[in-house]
């Protein structure tokens, strides 16, 4: 079966996975949110107390389940949606998400989800090396201040404390680890539509998307 793939792609706070999850139930398709798999193996690495620095300890992950129902990544038949936001998992999934096996096993279970599944996927290599030929690809972005204040106030919703000065270091170190990594860094797919969300409403950008989907399917993408 030929199943739709729509990639969104995008720094830390750019709004990704709020605007993923609304196109996704826009077209009831579902939602994939990479950076949870790569959030709940580093938490499941912590709590197993392994070596972060050992690349050569995640074999784990072989043996690990991920769903995703309505959303939610369930690991295992867990709901670790709260667990893989704190911040010591935030601030140890980029090390965790640079190494080269950890990025094979889980891209593999990622375009397995997509192969059987209209999806809307979002993360940092989706558009050029998860999902090449996804019939849509875009990349998010927003000046650091926007982001982490938007970050702030998930965090506060979650009942996560951290300050607005901490977020801004967090999001920037992070976006530089990110984009200077060997493996799949952060990157726009050449053929992305890139939007620039720091002035614009959720609502703006889910409809910026599903419109040029639409005049995708009308013009048989
Ligand atoms: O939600 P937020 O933007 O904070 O990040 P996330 O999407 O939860 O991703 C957390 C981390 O996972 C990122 O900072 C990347 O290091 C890594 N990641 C990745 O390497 N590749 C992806 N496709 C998705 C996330």
């Amino acid at each position: 079966m030929k199943t739709v793939q729509i990639a969104i792609d995008g720094p830390a706070g750019a709004g990704k996975s709020t605007i993923a999850r609304l196109v996704a139930q826009r077209f009831n398709y579902t939602y994939i949110d990479t950076g949870a798999m790569y959030r709940a193996i580093t938490l499941k690495a912590m709590q197993s107390k392994i070596d972060l620095h050992d690349e050569n300890a995640f074999d784990f992950i072989d043996q690990t389940r991920f769903d995703f129902n309505n959303g939610i990544l369930y690991m295992d038949d867990n709901d670790v949606s709260d667990l893989i936001r704190t911040r010591a998992v935030s601030n140890h999934v980029s090390l965790v998400s640079s190494y080269f096996t950890v990025r094979h096993k889980l891209v593999e279970r990622q375009r397995q989800m997509a192969d059987q599944q209209n999806v809307v996927m979002d993360g940092r290599d989706i558009g050029y090396h998860v999902l090449p030929h996804a019939a849509y690809k875009f990349y998010l972005t927003a000046d650091v201040l926007t982001r982490a204040k938007r970050r702030f106030s998930e965090n506060q919703l979650r009942g996560i404390h951290s300050s607005l000065e901490e977020l801004v270091e967090e999001i920037k170190s992070r976006d530089a680890f990110d984009s200077t990594r060997e493996h799949s860094p952060l990157r726009p797919a050449n053929d992305a539509i890139i939007i620039d969300t720091s002035a614009m409403t959720i609502e703006t950008v889910v409809l910026t998307i599903e419109t040029k989907v639409r005049e995708g399917e009308y013009y048989g993408v």
